[in-house]
């Protein structure tokens, strides 16, 4: 019986490239669902999905729509990123990170600061369970900066305690982190080709900025090693987000060429 043309790898090495690079930008962008509600942010989806396959959930929208939200994406085929930074005892965080794998979500994140005994429990936790989703940490909040840490008692700079805390991170395990453009150059030096590097600040040029200060385009922050780029009111807040999603793969496609 003959291949089928879309399972003949001659035909897939011989698929254009730009459809493969558009493929890849689909990959690796995540959709912020920063909305109150599930209707929100199923309206968002249904004008989303045919461009986007990531979404992520934080904790606005979790705690107001529960898991039902994260499985009707799940169901609905659309990778799901959790971004709940978890951080408690290992026993409430290991049995967080189950809980989230059962729900089908493909990256969890966790605080880096809640140590490594911690990280590590996350960790095992995923021990046994077929195609577990990514742990990635947080380092430092990009809200925070040196006078905040101070009050927090940390005397070191934002940029060295980042260094501590991925080094940490990486040890216990973690799959990668979750960071600032400013800083993927330096983490992709810690974590080699393999750590996942996820990156939110993007404002593609000419946007509007809001409260970001760290910010790169999408271009800027591909080349500086970021494997995910997390986007949110770029997309969420302009008058048709299905053509904002579009002007941003067709930029990343460009910068993964
Ligand atoms: O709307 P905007 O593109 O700024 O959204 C960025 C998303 O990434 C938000 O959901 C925000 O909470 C998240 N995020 C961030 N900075 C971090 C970690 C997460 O902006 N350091």
């Amino acid at each position: 019986m003959p291949i089928p043309d879309r399972m003949n790898p001659t035909f897939a090495s011989a698929l254009p490239a730009a459809i493969d690079l558009r493929e890849q930008a689909r990959n690796r962008l995540i959709v912020a669902l920063d909305v109150p509600d599930a209707a929100s942010a199923v309206d968002l989806v249904n004008r989303l999905e045919s461009n986007c396959h990531w979404f992520k959930v934080g904790l606005e929208l979790f705690v107001s729509a529960g898991p039902a939200v994260v499985e009707s994406l799940a169901k609905r085929d659309h990778s799901v990123f959790l971004d709940l930074k978890l951080h408690d005892v290992p026993n409430t965080v290991a049995g967080a990170v189950r809980s989230a794998a059962a729900l089908g979500v493909r990256m969890i994140t966790l605080h880096a600061a809640g140590g490594p005994a911690m990280l590590s429990a996350a960790r095992a936790a995923l021990e046994g369970i077929a195609d577990p989703p990514e742990l990635l940490a947080v380092t430092v909040l990009t809200s925070m900066d040196a006078a905040q840490m101070k009050a927090t008692g940390l005397e070191r700079s934002p940029s060295e305690q980042v260094k501590l805390l991925a080094k940490m991170g990486l040890a216990a395990g973690m799959h990668g982190f979750v960071c600032s453009p400013q800083e993927v150059a330096a983490l992709r030096k810690l974590t080699g080709p393999k750590g996942v590097l996820v990156v939110p600040g993007i404002r593609p040029a000419g946007s509007v900025i809001g409260d970001q200060k760290r910010i790169a385009t999408p271009t800027d922050a591909l080349r500086q090693g970021a494997n995910y780029l997390v986007v949110g009111r770029p997309i969420t807040q302009a008058p048709d987000p299905a053509e904002a999603a579009e002007a941003i793969l067709n930029e990343m496609a460009e910068a993964l060429e």
